[in-house]
């Protein structure tokens, strides 16, 4: 049976991205069926809905969804990929393919994993006036004896870190981790927190995810707090297998682990865990960029690779792996961000041309 894909890309440089993804996947003949309905950016220049009922239901039905980008228009969709789809584990790998310009001296051997909880803490962002809270919990007092109303006006953002979201996470990042092990990396999760300040919130995290290591006894686990995590990922980058992390810390440090691979550009996501899984680069939509060709689809190309290994497409996965690998070994077909002349196409028919 053909797996039945939703493409969409979203707004800013995300259509692009997908459009040569797409016609990647086609062309390589992958037992797929591709839908690319009308919906944001482009639907919203049309005058039509951005994300229609319809749109929503062909992702219900789907067996995957890929996903370009968000600026803005397509919020809702983003939403409904990752609230509405309740998909909980955001897979954010870092690896260093030869060939790929880095600002690290020496990237080669790069190869881990974050695991940033996708539902939780600061996001969808629970926020309003200080006001508002001083009424509520009048008689509540930070850790230095300070209550609300004696900050005057300004406004709260709540963090909120349940012992479900954590303990889900956990388990599938045990599972994840040994699944990575049986391929020959170490077995080791790294749990990132700031639970040194937010001890009981992240102090939660850390417990629970710690448990969870070790009740899994063929794992190794250490605990760092995200300060030290950002420099340790600069410093000792080949350290990490499986990092494991609540939501806003594991949104930072993707951006700094794709910078060490060779930047936003190269660095693709699977978010998955809830109803339907979806697919998506870790960069925004970059509309300073958008329109002109200039945009490196790698990230895409590279989250329809986790797709196909999702979908059990084992073998398309490798293949398109490898085609990306050698058009950065050859790199002659590079787009500006890593130092070439190829535009986004010429780039996507450079990889086309290495699967085999
Ligand atoms: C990401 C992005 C999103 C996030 C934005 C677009 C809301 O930065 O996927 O990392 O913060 O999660
Ligand atoms: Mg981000």
């Amino acid at each position: 049976m053909k797996k039945r894909v939703v493409a969409l890309g979203g707004d800013g440089v995300g259509p692009e991205i997908m459009e040569v993804t797409s016609e990647i996947l086609r062309k390589a003949s992958f037992d797929l069926e591709i839908l690319e309905p009308l919906h944001g950016e482009a639907a919203q220049k049309l005058g039509k809905e951005v994300f229609a009922e319809e749109v929503k239901n062909l992702c219900l039905q789907a067996d995957a969804i890929l996903f370009g980008a968000q600026g803005g228009i397509s919020r809702a969709i983003l939403d409904f990929l990752r609230w509405g789809l309740d998909n909980f584990v955001n897979i954010r790998p870092a690896k260093y393919y030869l060939g790929v310009e880095s600002p690290l001296k020496d990237p080669h051997g790069i190869d881990f994993v974050i695991l940033r909880e996708n539902t939780e803490g600061e996001y969808p962002a629970r926020e309003g006036e200080l006001s508002l809270l001083a009424q509520a919990l009048p008689e509540f007092k930070d850790r230095l004896e300070k209550k609300f109303s004696e900050f005057g006006p300004g406004k709260f953002a709540v963090r909120v870190i349940s012992e479900k979201g954590v303990k889900r996470l956990a388990e599938y990042a045990c599972i994840f981790a040994r699944e990575r092990k049986k391929q020959g990396y170490p077995g080791k999760i790294t749990i990132v927190t700031k639970s040194n300040v937010l001890t009981q919130s992240d102090g939660l995290f850390q417990r629970i995810v710690t448990e969870e290591c070790q009740r899994n006894t063929d794992l190794t686990y250490e605990h760092f707090h995200v300060d030290d995590a950002a420099r340790r990922l600069v410093r000792f980058p080949r350290s990490f297998d499986v990092i494991v992390t609540p939501n806003l810390y594991g949104d930072i440090l993707a951006d700094e682990a794709a910078e060490l691979v060779g930047g936003l550009g190269l660095a693709p996501s699977a978010v998955i865990g809830g109803k339907k899984p979806y697919f998506e680069p870790v960069h925004g939509s970059a509309p300073d960029i958008a329109g002109k060709g200039l945009v490196n689809p790698t990230a895409m190309i590279l989250s329809a690779k986790m797709m196909l290994d999702h979908l059990n497409m084992k073998e398309e996965a490798l293949a398109l792996d490898r085609a990306v690998a050698e058009v950065y070994k050859e790199g002659k077909h590079l787009t500006p961000d890593q130092g070439g002349k190829a535009s986004t196409k010429e780039f996507a028919q450079a990889v086309l041309r290495k699967i085999h």
